[in-house]
C-alpha cells in the first residue's frame, strides 16, 4: 500500500519522504504558525525523522493518511496535509493542513483541503469528516466554511488553554 497521489489544477499530493524533512523543520519551527495549528515546536531537525517515521508507521496501521503537498515550480514541498481515521467510529476522519508562510494566501490551503475532502468521501466512502480550527485561525474558518463543514462546539485546547471551534462535514452535505 503506498500513500494515493492526488493532483489539483496548482498542487500534486504524495506520499511524504527524506527529502520533505528540511522544508517540514522549517514550517513546524514557525512559532506563529504552530501556534495557529496548535502543534509542538520541534526541538531540532532530527525531530524530522521521527516525524517521517510516525507518518509512515500510522499510514501503515491504517491510522492516517499524510500527504505532502508539491507546488509546480516550486523545488520543496509547501506543506501537509493530513485525514487521521477514528479510532472508534468507522468511516470518520479528522482534517489537519499546514503551509509554510510563503505559500499562505494564495488560495493554495482551499484547492488542497477540498481534493482531500472530494477523496474522503468518493474514494474512500467515509461518512464524515471533522476538523479543529483556533477560533483567531481565520483563514482556516474561511476554509471549512468553503466546503460547508458545519459548526459544532467552542471548546479550550487543555495543552495551550486555546480556544477552538470543532466542525464536521457529512458525506451528503454538496459541495
Ligand atoms: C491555514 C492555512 C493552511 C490556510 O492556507 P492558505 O492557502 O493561506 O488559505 P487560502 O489562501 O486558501 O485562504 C482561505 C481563505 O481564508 C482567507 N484568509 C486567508 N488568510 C486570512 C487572514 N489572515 N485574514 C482573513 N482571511 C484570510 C482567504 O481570503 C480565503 O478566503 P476566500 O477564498 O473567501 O478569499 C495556512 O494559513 C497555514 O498553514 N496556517 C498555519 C497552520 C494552520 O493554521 N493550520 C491549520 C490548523 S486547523
Amino acid at each position: 500500500m503506498t500513500v494515493p497521489r492526488l493532483t489539483t489544477a496548482r498542487l500534486v499530493l504524495r506520499a511524504p519522504g527524506e527529502e520533505d524533512i528540511p522544508a517540514w523543520f522549517a514550517r513546524a519551527s514557525d512559532v506563529e504558525a504552530a501556534s495557529l495549528a496548535g502543534d509542538r515546536v520541534p526541538d531540532d531537525i532530527s525531530d524530522g525523522a521521527r516525524w517521517l517515521a510516525l507518518s509512515r508507521q500510522r499510514f501503515a496501521e491504517g491510522k492516517a493518511v499524510k500527504w505532502s503537498i508539491d507546488q509546480a515550480g516550486v523545488a520543496d514541498a509547501i506543506g501537509t496535509i493530513t485525514l487521521s481515521f477514528g479510532a472508534t467510529e468507522a468511516r470518520t476522519a479528522a482534517l489537519g493542513f499546514v503551509l509554510g508562510r510563503a505559500h499562505w494566501g494564495q488560495g493554495l490551503g482551499s484547492e488542497a483541503a477540498r481534493e482531500v475532502v472530494r477523496y474522503a468521501f468518493e474514494t474512500l466512502a467515509l461518512q464524515q469528516v471533522s476538523a479543529e480550527a483556533a477560533a483567531r485561525n481565520v483563514a482556516s474558518l474561511r476554509i471549512l466554511a468553503k466546503l460547508g463543514f458545519r459548526h459544532v462546539e467552542s471548546f479550550i485546547d487543555d495543552a495551550d488553554g486555546e480556544r477552538c471551534e470543532r466542525f464536521v462535514l457529512g458525506a451528503d452535505i454538496k459541495r
